[in-house]
């Protein structure tokens, strides 16, 4: 069965969850129940992607089955005012012709390996390459193009969804059998909690990581320039024309990557530093100063003086990768018809370092059999 978008709307609503909302719909005060399952749509193999929609504390969001997709997140704005803060699309097709990344989760490695090459104990892996000569976020079939298993839950006042994959041996080039969990959960604040586990049965690189795109303003609604940003970082990993990072920690002080106090993130956007021009625009890693911390700590805040919405951002991890939606070209018609133009989005990746498994001085990535990664980003939602 083909769904289209009025479909899926449909079977939103009558899972009594609100429907992508089209210009700031005016909703009832905020529920909380079981995640409500709907089918979204199928690939062409026959298999059936699903898609969940959650409320809790005054958050909602649809994920899709099909790589964890956070399809929509709609949060109010100081006048109780909803709208979808996250970029994507009205079609499971669009999702599988060419997506950016949208909303995806990301693995088994978030952003780029250089040359898609490693060595680990003495064995060199060859990955996937589907960056120009690099690896980016996995590989040509990454996490965020697998179906998950998924397994709805309430728990106290929390609801949410587990999220499993397990990676075979080999696939796209990395070592070892991960068996991956990923667990969404909205608290009753309405906090989006995202915690991630993996293990494996050989060594192996893992960074897994989510690409909501945000714009507080509203998907569709134009740039994202005028949104404050604040990260708590003295230094960012310089890349070279390919993305790959140097290996140099450089202070952002005197910068235009100094964000340490609240920026519009197109203030220093057009400035002609040679980092900006790699990136066009930002497109980097932030070194967090907390650095690795057993729990999640506060990182980052993003904030549309328009709608007064704010984004907090806490996390385990070491760094932060800001992209400040340079590939977004006009070609790609959003969940709402409108069109994506260039900045209209801004993604903020928890993560470890790019291409780690080639810089002996950053953070190591290296998982080992009896060990279980795992790291929590917790985004907490204003207005
Ligand atoms: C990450 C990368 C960017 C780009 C986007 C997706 O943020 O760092 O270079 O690949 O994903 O387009």
């Amino acid at each position: 069965m083909e769904l289209n978008r009025r479909t899926v709307i449909a079977g939103a609503a009558a899972a009594g969850v609100a429907a992508t909302a089209l210009g700031g719909t005016a909703y009832a005060a905020p529920g909380r129940g079981r995640p409500a399952r709907t089918l979204f749509g199928r690939l062409a193999d026959g298999t059936k992607v699903h898609s969940w929609a959650l409320e809790n504390g005054g958050t909602r969001m649809e994920v899709l089955s099909y790589g964890g997709i956070v399809r929509s997140l709609e949060i109010p704005d100081r006048r109780g005012r909803y709208t979808n803060v996250s970029l994507g699309f009205g079609t499971l097709e669009e999702y599988v012709a060419s997506s950016p990344y949208f909303g995806a989760l990301i693995g088994r490695y978030g952003n780029r390996i250089d040359k898609g090459r490693f060595t680990l104990d003495g064995t060199a892996y060859q990955l996937s390459v589907n960056d120009g000569e690099n690896t980016l976020h996995g590989g040509a079939q990454g996490f965020d193009k697998r179906v998950w298993d998924v397994e709805p839950f309430t728990r106290g006042s929390d609801v949410g969804l587990h999220l499993y994959y397990t990676s075979v041996d080999g696939e796209m080039g990395y070592p070892g059998t991960l068996r991956t969990k990923v667990t969404y959960t909205l608290t009753r604040d309405g906090d989006w909690r995202v915690d991630y586990e993996a293990t494996t049965d050989r060594a192996t690189v893992v960074n897994l990581t989510s690409h909501v795109y945000w714009n507080l303003a509203g998907e569709g609604s134009g740039s994202i320039h005028d949104h404050e940003l604040t990260v708590d970082a003295s230094r960012y990993t310089p890349v070279d024309a390919g993305l790959i990072p140097t290996g140099e920690l450089a202070r952002v002080a005197a910068t235009p990557f100094d964000f340490r106090r609240a920026k519009p993130v197109g203030r220093d956007i057009r400035t002609a530093h040679q980092q900006v021009l790699y990136g066009q625009g930002f497109d980097h890693n932030w070194v967090l100063d907390k650095g690795i911390t057993a729990r999640p700590e506060h990182v980052a805040t993003l904030r549309d003086p328009s709608s007064g919405r704010t984004l907090r951002i806490a996390t385990n991890e070491p760094g932060l990768q800001f992209y400040s939606g340079n590939f977004l070209d006009g070609t790609l018609v959003g969940t709402s018809g409108r069109v994506y133009r260039q900045g209209d989005g801004l993604c903020l990746e928890t993560q470890h370092f790019p291409d780690s498994p080639n810089q002996p001085s950053f953070p190591s990535t290296v998982l080992r059999p009896g060990r279980t990664y795992r790291t929590t980003t917790v985004h907490s939602f204003g207005a």
